[in-house]
């Protein structure tokens, strides 16, 4: 892959925060190319990388079909870790998520997981470990896609994961989804410290309008969201700034060393939270804990990348972006680097988005803390003996 040199950074703290780099060539070979101003990441080293990349598919009652595409999508030297949330009674939709998942992992000799977020011997899992952030008040695991994220890191870390990468199961195309995977594993093949998180900036966002189809730059939700963020940043330094391109990115990945050290957030607040939580933590020169100073000293890089697909999923309507609109401006609203006048643009934003927002309304989302402090062991023979929608496929 050619892809444009990590040229312009701007640093906060620990963090390296990359300007967003276009993929200029999908696919290469080992001769280099010598130009400064690019990087050539041959094939082989992508394909070699694979082999520690875990992607994880959240999943909740999606089209069979672009479930099926994404899998197929997915380089066959990623293990997949599919964790679903999806209805399981009339109809049982989990059933026909497991019989298509068994029939792709045989038929193609692949490495896949698949287990439901609402499974008992996860909610005990983390019940014994005392990490209770993610149970409700039944005892069952929370919804959301957070949640279900962190499950796909400790299911990733079970199989001895470097790296942990994240694709929505929604995707029509599977050509863009091969693709994104190919993104994650340039970057970590590109990175200089063990800490770093690649996060994909579509190309174009195509919708229909007035029935053509119309090759948009950006999503609704993450232009308020890069906006505010950047705004965020500018608090902090003084310095206006446009660096982030990627604050609801969907699709994005981390080395595992940098996923244990990071807390995420409830459903679609989970990405701008990611990086809210590491500038609030790391750019404030504490340094409290052994691990800590190891990323003060080797820093997190935060790579944002150009794909060269657009990226075309399913639309869930107005409300649905209402949604993640108001829980992904909640988490900069409510964090202790914003100030008062950043507080009213995020105001006036939601209200020109239609959002209608009553006092109290722009709530911190829950926050589920980093899973440094579960005991790795006890969590996984609680599981091994009390899961019941557990899926393994092994490849021979
Ligand atoms: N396990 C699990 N549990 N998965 C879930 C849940 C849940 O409770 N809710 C949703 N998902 C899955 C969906 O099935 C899909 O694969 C993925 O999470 C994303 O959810 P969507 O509802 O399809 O979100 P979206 O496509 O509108 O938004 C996506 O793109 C945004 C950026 O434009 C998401 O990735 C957002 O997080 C992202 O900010």
């Amino acid at each position: 892959m050619i892809i444009e040199a990590p040229i312009y950074k701007e640093i906060y703290g620990a963090l390296r925060i990359f300007e967003v780099q276009k993929v200029i060539k999908l696919d290469t070979e080992t001769e280099t190319i010598s130009n400064n101003f690019l990087y050539n990441i041959p094939r082989e080293k992508i394909q070699n990388l694979m082999r520690d990349l875990a992607i994880v598919v959240p999943l909740k009652d999606e089209l069979l079909i672009t479930l099926d595409g994404v899998l197929k999508a997915i380089p066959h030297k990623c293990p997949i870790i599919i964790v679903s949330n999806s209805q399981r009674e009339s109809p049982n939709h989990f059933r026909q998520e497991a019989d298509l998942i068994k029939h792709f992992a045989t038929l193609t000799n692949s490495n896949v997981m698949l287990i439901h977020q609402k499974d008992n011997g996860l909610a005990k899992a983390f019940e014994k470990t005392g990490y209770h952030a993610i149970l409700d008040k039944d005892g069952y695991i929370r919804d959301g896609k957070g949640e279900g994220m962190i499950i796909g890191l400790m299911l990733s870390k079970m199989i001895g994961a470097k790296y942990v990468g994240f694709v929505d199961a929604d995707n029509y195309v599977p050509g863009a989804v091969n693709e994104y995977v190919k993104d994650y594993a340039a970057g970590f093949v590109m990175r200089e410290t063990p800490y770093i998180m690649v996060r994909l900036h579509w190309r174009h966002k195509p919708k229909i309008i007035k029935k053509k189809i119309y090759f948009r730059k950006w999503g609704r939700v993450s232009e308020v969201t890069n906006k505010m963020l950047n705004l965020l940043l500018g608090t902090i330094t003084r310095f206006e700034t446009n660096i982030i391109a990627t604050g609801n990115a969907g699709e994005h990945a981390l080395s595992m060393k940098l996923a244990e050290h990071i807390a995420f957030s409830t459903g679609y607040s989970v990405e701008p939270y990611e990086l809210i939580y590491l500038l609030e933590k790391f750019t404030n020169g504490k340094k409290e804990k052994k691990d800590a100073m190891d990323i003060y000293d080797k820093g997190i890089d935060i790579l944002q990348i150009e794909t060269l697909n657009p990226h075309f999923h399913e639309e869930k309507g107005q409300e649905h972006i209402r949604d993640m609109l108001l829980s992904s401006m909640s988490v900069i609203y409510n964090s202790a680097l914003a100030n008062d006048e950043l507080r009213d643009i995020i105001k006036r934003e939601l209200k020109n988005h239609g959002v209608r927002i009553k006092e109290g309304d722009i709530k911190q989302p829950h926050v589920l803390p980093s899973i440094s402090n579960i005991d790795f062991n006890t969590w996984k023979e609680t599981l091994l003996s009390n899961t019941k929608t557990l899926l393994v496929f092994e490849r021979n």
